[in-house]
């Protein structure tokens, strides 16, 4: 799943992983990582997602990567806010309000551009890279989130050959193994729903780094 991938799934509008509900579980879940309302919260891997809208409403302020600079873009023009565009190190940074996303890769994220994260969104982020991806991702935040960040993630199972990810499924075992020794990890829920006709379960997991 390389750059070219993502950049022509928005060319070709393939975005069926965009809501255009604020996402059940975040509204369910947040406010058990107990982050107090000015506290920076990082959504990676973000799209155009209105959960950051939601984020930034509780008072939070949303730094995101996404790849795409027309999704940024259009998060922008769909929440109506005129955004201030400047360089930050190798990002082009767009930024408005309480929220600053930044377009590129999020493997060229360094501890500095995270240094004020208290938490972490993921909703479609793990589960968007593929295996050998997953263990580098969840490797570099690790290295690079400040201590005790609050992570609330939100994955997907459905059995396996089912579909052709992404999204890719990953059960709960594989979630405890990837985060292992870095994280101490509650389960908060597992809900079973309809997938494109694939039986699913989504699973929403708490996460505060050691
Ligand atoms: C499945 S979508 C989820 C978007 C968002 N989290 C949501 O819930 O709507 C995955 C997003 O990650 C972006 N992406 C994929 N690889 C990336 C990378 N290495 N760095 C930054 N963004 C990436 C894609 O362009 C895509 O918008």
């Amino acid at each position: 799943m390389d750059a070219d991938f993502w950049l022509a799934r928005w060319k070709k509008r393939e975005i069926g992983f965009h809501q255009v509900e604020i996402n059940r579980f975040l509204k369910q879940y947040w406010s058990t990582l107990e982050l107090t309302r000015d506290r920076t919260v990082f959504v990676p891997l973000c799209g155009k997602s209105k959960d950051i809208l939601w984020l930034s409403e509780q008072g939070h302020h949303v730094l995101g990567v996404e790849l795409s600079e027309a999704a940024v873009q259009e998060f922008f023009e769909e929440w109506e806010v005129p955004p201030k565009v400047d360089q930050k190190g190798s990002f082009t940074c767009y930024s408005g309000k309480n929220v600053e996303l930044l377009v590129g890769d999020c493997f060229a994220l360094t501890a500095e551009d995270l240094r004020e994260v208290a938490g972490v969104y993921d909703r479609a982020a793990l589960v968007a890279l593929p295996p050998d991806m997953r263990r580098h991702y969840v490797d570099l935040l690790a290295e690079l989130l400040p201590v005790k960040a609050q992570t609330l993630l939100i994955t997907f199972e459905y059995r396996p050959g089912a579909l052709k990810g992404p999204p890719f499924s990953i059960d709960i075992e594989a979630v405890k193994k990837l985060f292992e020794g870095q994280c101490v990890m509650t389960m908060l829920d597992s809900q079973p729903f309809d997938f494109r006709g694939v039986d699913a379960i989504e699973h929403t997991f708490r996460l505060s780094y050691l």
